[in-house]
Order: structure tokens, then C-alpha cells, then sequence
């Protein structure tokens, strides 16, 4: 006979910012905020995620996205694991699905994915009973880094509503960029997003921000946000020369007016887009971007584990 089974109750995932809300949002940044007071501590860590476990599943290169998800379970007690593309069977050749549907044998409470395709973290989540959390699907999204950079806004510049924020370089290629303009709207602050036609898609406004090719209009931000030039994704030459490329959108010191910060993801092309007086002046809050992600990244497991789902939410209220 086969066997009932009853309905898995909602799980929470951080896949997109388009799924948060304005309070999630805030939620998650005020909670990095209490974490950041009790790392002061000399004993940095805490009990809260005690036999939990957290795999991270990476199939892209990574440096402060991995190494800050593996801190930030470790520092909140939770058993952690991770697996890169290369030197586990996914280099020969197992699929996503398999691989997806091997390590949830292990019931782990949440799945980190990164992965050069769109929408894979969405396929992790519909596999799997663990929540899953997106750190970087292709060109389309990578909410926990646009969440870093509005708490990293917030502590740096006491505010988030109102603040103008210019996204400056190779928006075609960057999920950092679309989940940023996003974010940004949620909490009422503005975007521009300037950079060479070929490297600003058309109709990307869509998403709720101006466009500008021309450099001059970043004089009237509070922040500078510069992107990686992405050479890994351009199958074709979107520049004519990176000379050019620099000479035209790079941000070096005569473009940094006084008061303005100066933020970038990383990993930077120190000399292409962005000039390494700029890097390490005072203005960048790069190192403070990469604290961030500790903390935010600390907030977003504990709060995908303890929050439910709006879905769960909505049913709450109406009953
Ligand atoms: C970004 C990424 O991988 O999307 N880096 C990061 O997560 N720190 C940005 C980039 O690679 O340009």
C-alpha cells in the first residue's frame, strides 16, 4: 500500500532578492548587526546553530563568498562542509541533480550552491528537503552580496533611504548588479547603473534604476560601486581595448569626489576598473565589505533556519 505522506511544511530559501520583502531585508541586517556585537566577544563563537549542518556546494571559483559561508556556519556552531566542482565526482561528470540528490542522503539543513548556471539553486531547492541558499546563479543573482553591501552602506554611511548609489562597469555579466539594484529599491534608495552600451543591457531600467553612459554622471552619488570587468564571461570583445575601457569609465582619483565611498565585490582588477589609489584610500570600504559578508552571511543561515516562509506567514495571519 502506498505509504501517505503528508505535505513538507514550507522551507525558507534565499534564492532571489525579488523574493524578500522590505522588513526581510531590514531583518537580516539587523540581525548581522546584533552578531557583529557579540563577535567583539574574545570567544567569537555562538551556540545558536548547534547540530545543524550546512554543505556548500560550489562549482564556480570563489574566495570571499566560500570562505565567508564556511566562517560564518563555523562561528555559529554548525557542522559545515564543503564541496568545489573540482576534485569531487561533479568533474566527471555528475550531474547537479545527482549530486544534489546525494549529499540531501546526508540531511543537511541547508545547501549553499554557486553555479554558472541560471536558476540551478532553484533546481537544489525543488530536489531537496534542506534550505538553499543562492551564492551566485550565472548573470542573474547573488542576494547575500547585495545584502553585504547594504549593511556595509548602512554602517559606513548611517543610512539606506534616499542614499544614491552608482553601479559603475560590465553590468551585462553581473548578478552583483541586478541583485543590488534591487535591493536598493526595497529600502528606498536610488541607483544608476553607468557603463559603455555594449556593456549596459537594454531595458534593464525594467528593474527600477537609471541608466547613464556617460561617466560624469556618477559625480552626484554617495556611492561609487565599481564592477568587476567579467573576462571569464565575454565570449566576444565587448571593448575595444580594456586601455580604453579605463580610460573612459575606470575610477581613479580625479573621478572619487570628496565624501563619496568607493565599493567593489572583488575580486578587483586593480588598473582596469578601478585604480589602485582608489583601492586603498580611505574612500574604499572594500575590506569593510568583506567583514560584512562574515556577519550577513552568519544572519542569513540563522534567519532561512528560524523565520518562516511569507507563504507560511500569509496562511498564519488568515487563520
Ligand atoms: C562576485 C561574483 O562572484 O559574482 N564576487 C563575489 O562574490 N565577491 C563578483 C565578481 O565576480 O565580479
Amino acid at each position: 500500500m502506498a505509504e501517505l505522506r503528508l505535505p513538507a511544511p514550507p522551507r525558507r530559501h534565499l534564492l532571489s532578492i525579488a523574493d524578500l520583502e522590505r522588513g526581510d531585508v531590514e531583518r537580516v541586517l539587523d540581525t548581522a548587526q546584533s552578531l557583529a556585537a557579540s563577535l567583539e566577544r574574545e570567544v567569537k563563537k555562538l551556540p545558536t546553530l548547534r547540530g545543524r549542518t550546512v554543505v556548500n556546494l560550489f562549482y564556480e571559483s570563489s574566495t570571499r563568498t566560500l570562505a565567508s559561508f564556511e566562517l560564518a556556519a563555523k562561528r555559529l556552531s554548525a557542522d559545515t562542509m564543503s564541496l568545489r566542482s573540482a576534485g569531487s565526482s561533479v568533474d566527471k561528470g555528475e550531474s547537479l541533480k545527482d549530486t544534489a540528490l546525494t549529499l540531501s542522503a546526508y540531511e543537511p539543513d541547508v545547501i549553499v550552491v554557486r553555479h554558472p548556471s541560471i536558476g540551478a539553486p532553484q533546481l537544489v531547492a525543488r530536489l531537496t528537503d534542506a534550505h538553499v541558499v543562492n551564492a551566485g546563479d550565472g548573470k542573474h543573482q547573488h542576494p547575500t552580496q547585495a545584502l553585504l553591501d547594504l549593511y556595509t552602506m548602512r554602517e559606513a554611511l548611517g543610512r539606506l533611504e534616499g542614499l544614491q548609489v552608482a553601479v559603475v562597469g560590465d553590468v551585462l555579466h553581473s548578478r552583483v548588479a541586478r541583485s543590488l539594484v534591487q535591493a536598493l529599491g526595497l529600502v528606498g534608495a536610488h541607483s544608476l547603473l553607468v557603463g559603455p552600451p555594449t556593456l549596459v543591457p537594454r531595458g534593464i531600467d525594467a528593474l527600477g534604476c537609471e541608466v547613464s553612459h556617460d561617466i560624469a554622471a556618477i559625480a552626484d552619488a554617495d556611492v561609487v560601486y565599481v564592477l568587476r570587468m567579467q573576462h571569464e564571461r565575454m565570449g566576444e570583445a565587448f571593448v575595444p581595448s580594456l586601455r580604453e575601457y579605463t580610460a573612459l569609465y575606470g575610477i581613479g582619483p580625479a573621478r572619487v569626489r570628496d565624501g563619496q565611498v568607493v565599493m567593489h565585490p572583488g575580486p578587483m582588477n586593480r588598473g582596469v576598473e578601478i585604480d589602485p589609489r582608489v583601492a586603498d584610500s580611505a574612500a574604499a570600504l572594500v575590506t569593510d565589505q568583506v567583514r560584512s559578508g562574515l556577519v550577513v552571511r552568519m544572519a542569513v543561515l540563522y534567519d532561512v533556519l528560524t523565520v518562516a516562509p511569507v507563504e507560511a506567514r500569509v496562511h498564519a495571519e488568515v487563520a
